[in-house]
């Protein structure tokens, strides 16, 4: 069985997509544990209410180590690390060790509203004043830079000129939820593969 671990700081929307997707029988893999960066998060109960480990490895006490943590966690245990919604950066020996094994969902169609601050609701306030006619949600790989890796999937919505950021995220939201447990399923059934940052999806 494909092993992964979900990364997440908030309510954790994504993760119950990922969730429904196995427990429906769309996507083969387990959720080997749930970790999250502070113990606000809402990700963590919906992951003991499925019955998954759920972890917390807190932001404000581990600071620069948060990396280093979270490989000891994960390495040799899991296939793939998938961040959905997680706000720590990753960097150093981590996103070595997975390179091309950690994904990330990211709010918007990098590379439009992307980067250091653009998270959350920001990143619909910056489409919505910026008056882009499309947004959507992009799935990418993890490298060192912030929104940088080669990216996976993207989909679109379209943005009204009357919409505000709020309508907009929640457009967007539900297209996350389609998108990242389909990128993990090409990921877990090995039909990802990438050159020069380009991802070639063979179905
Ligand atoms: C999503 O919009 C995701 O794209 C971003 O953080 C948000 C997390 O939402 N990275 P949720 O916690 O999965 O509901």
């Amino acid at each position: 069985m494909f092993k992964i671990a979900v990364l997440a700081s908030g309510g954790g929307s994504n993760l119950q997509a990922i969730i429904d997707a196995i427990e429906c029988g769309k996507l083969h893999c387990s959720i080997e544990c749930v970790i999250c960066d502070n113990e606000q998060a809402y990700a963590l109960t919906r992951a003991r209410e499925h019955g998954i480990p759920a972890v917390v490895l807190d932001r404000k006490v581990l600071g620069k180590s948060m990396s280093d943590e979270v490989l000891k966690l994960l390495k040799g245990k899991v296939d793939l690390i998938v961040l959905a919604g997680f706000l720590s950066i990753l960097k150093g020996e981590l996103i070595k060790e997975f390179s091309n094994r950690i994904m990330n969902i990211h709010p918007s169609l990098i590379p439009s509203f992307c980067g250091m601050g653009a998270y959350g609701i920001r990143v619909h306030e910056m489409a919505v004043e910026y008056g882009v006619k499309v947004s959507g949600c992009t799935v990418h790989f993890v490298d060192e830079g912030t929104d940088t890796g080669a990216i996976i999937i993207q989909k679109t919505v379209e943005v009204l000129p009357e919409d505000t950021a709020k309508e907009l995220q929640a457009r967007v939201l539900e297209k996350e939820h389609q998108a990242l447990p389909e990128a993990i399923r090409l990921v877990s059934e090995g039909k990802v593969t990438v050159k020069n940052r380009k991802v070639f999806i063979n179905e």
